[in-house]
């Protein structure tokens, strides 16, 4: 904890207003916000440009459908990410990741692309993109409830060597300059998201498992039930803010 604070303590840059969540894309330099706002010279849209291929291809090995041949053009698939995570219909809490997986296998009878693949990623950056703009909207109750609840439970949990909290920093400490970064309230519109410093597209998962380093804790793995619960409560978080995918970041 000492090590945290004194981290934390290091300087400040500007006072966070209390109470209000701001856009993740309000906290980036004036070059940042310039370079997500234009699809052109953003290069998370190669991402999406590959993703919309393997949209309309059928996968190599069969005779199967493409995602485009039940799901036509992937047009129809905007405001679904605005939607999501979402529990489906097993009872599953699914994130967008993972929902595509699903119906790779059981749609499509294909192996599964793999989280953090370049493949699922690409997919999942077009999809998200189709809802680029359109308000976070995702359902807390029924079955999600108890997901929620989980995910709260783990944000306010002194996590590592460090003993901080998702909180402590995304709440107590918005505003204030980490490492060269201004701590944002940490939500998940934006991804997945370029980020510099990964130099290529990069899920929401592969970012919480940079702050769990941060804090040197234990890394969940990609699509676990902890990083699903936290993305939930994230979302509900971010309820009513711009789905910023494909984000860019440092
Ligand atoms: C054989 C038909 C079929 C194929 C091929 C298929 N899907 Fe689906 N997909 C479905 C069905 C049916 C659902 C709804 C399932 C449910 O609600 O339980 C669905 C649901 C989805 C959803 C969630 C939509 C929502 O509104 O919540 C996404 C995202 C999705 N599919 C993406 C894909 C992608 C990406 C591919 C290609 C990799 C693909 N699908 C291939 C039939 C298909
Ligand atoms: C030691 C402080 C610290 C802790 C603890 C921490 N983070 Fe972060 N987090 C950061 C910093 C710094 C960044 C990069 C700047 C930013 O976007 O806020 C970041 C980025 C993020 C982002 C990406 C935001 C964006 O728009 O790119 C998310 C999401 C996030 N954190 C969620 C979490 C969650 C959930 C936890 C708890 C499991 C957590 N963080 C714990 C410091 C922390």
């Amino acid at each position: 904890m000492r090590v945290g604070a004194a981290l934390l303590a290091c300087c400040w840059v500007v006072t966070a207003l209390a109470g209000d969540v701001r856009a993740p894309r309000s906290f980036l330099s004036p070059e940042l916000q310039a370079l997500q706002d234009d699809p052109a010279r953003h290069p998370g849209w190669l991402w999406v440009e590959q993703g919309e291929a393997l949209w309309r291809a059928a996968p190599p090995d069969s005779g199967k459908q493409a995602c485009a041949g039940c799901h036509g053009d992937i047009a129809s698939m905007s405001g679904v990410a605005a939607r999501y995570p979402a529990v489906a219909s097993d009872g599953a809490l699914l994130n967008l990741e993972l929902r595509i997986e699903r119906c790779r296998a059981e749609q499509q009878g294909a192996s599964a692309f793999g989280y953090e693949s370049e493949a699922l990623l690409s997919l999942t950056a077009a999809i998200a993109a189709r809802s680029r703009g359109q308000p976070v909207n995702v359902r807390v109750d029924g079955p999600a409830a108890a997901r929620l609840a989980d995910g709260r439970r783990l944000y306010s949990l002194r996590q590592g060597q460090l003993n901080l909290s998702c909180q402590q920093c995304h709440e107590e400490n918005v505003g204030k300059r980490l490492r060269g970064d201004v701590i944002s309230h940490g939500l998940g519109t934006g991804y997945p998201a370029y980020r510099l410093e990964w130099n290529g597209v990069g899920s929401l998962h592969r970012r919480l498992r940079a702050c769990s380093l941060g804090v040197r804790a234990v890394q969940a793995p990609f699509g676990s039930p902890d990083y699903l619960a936290l993305e939930l409560f994230l979302a509900d978080k971010a309820r009513g803010l711009a789905v910023e995918a494909p984000g860019i970041r440092r």
